[in-house]
């Protein structure tokens, strides 16, 4: 497996992506509870450039034992990724759209290793548009 070294652990938040680029494909990092999420930089729906969305925390609903709505809030413990094109969202942790399940951003594996964030980009993007539905989670 071939790491790559793209940035240092401290450039990573869950605020914002960094995006990243190896081999000439844009790679996307975001920390989600902890750790660290890579995937590449094209929304699986019209090749947006994902990365240029806000990161944010979905909705989260506080009710009553009556079932009524006692306040709104961003979760802190999730972070989604919204799309600047067309506002398709996208669980960081899991690459899934919220909206329809079977579309995922393409992840990549990646590493933290003494403060220095590490990632696997297994060929150039025309060999990952090719592998269409295969991430490499
Ligand atoms: S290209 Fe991303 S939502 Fe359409």
């Amino acid at each position: 497996m071939d790491w790559r070294a793209v940035c240092r652990c401290d450039d990573v938040t869950a605020e914002a992506v960094t995006v990243v680029e190896v081999d000439g494909v844009e790679v996307g990092l975001v920390r989600v509870g902890g750790t660290i999420t890579a995937f590449e930089n094209i929304c699986p729906h019209q090749a947006g450039p994902v990365c240029d969305g806000e990161v944010m925390g979905p909705v989260e609903v506080l009710l009553d034992s009556d079932r009524r709505m006692l306040d709104e809030r961003f979760a802190a413990h999730r972070r989604i990724l919204i799309c600047p094109w067309h506002g398709y969202s996208f669980d960081v942790a899991t690459g899934e759209c919220i909206t329809d399940r079977k579309i995922h951003l393409r992840r990549w594996k990646v590493r933290e290793d003494d403060g220095v964030v590490y990632v696997t980009v297994p060929g150039t993007r025309a060999a990952h548009r090719g592998q269409e539905g295969s991430n490499a989670t």
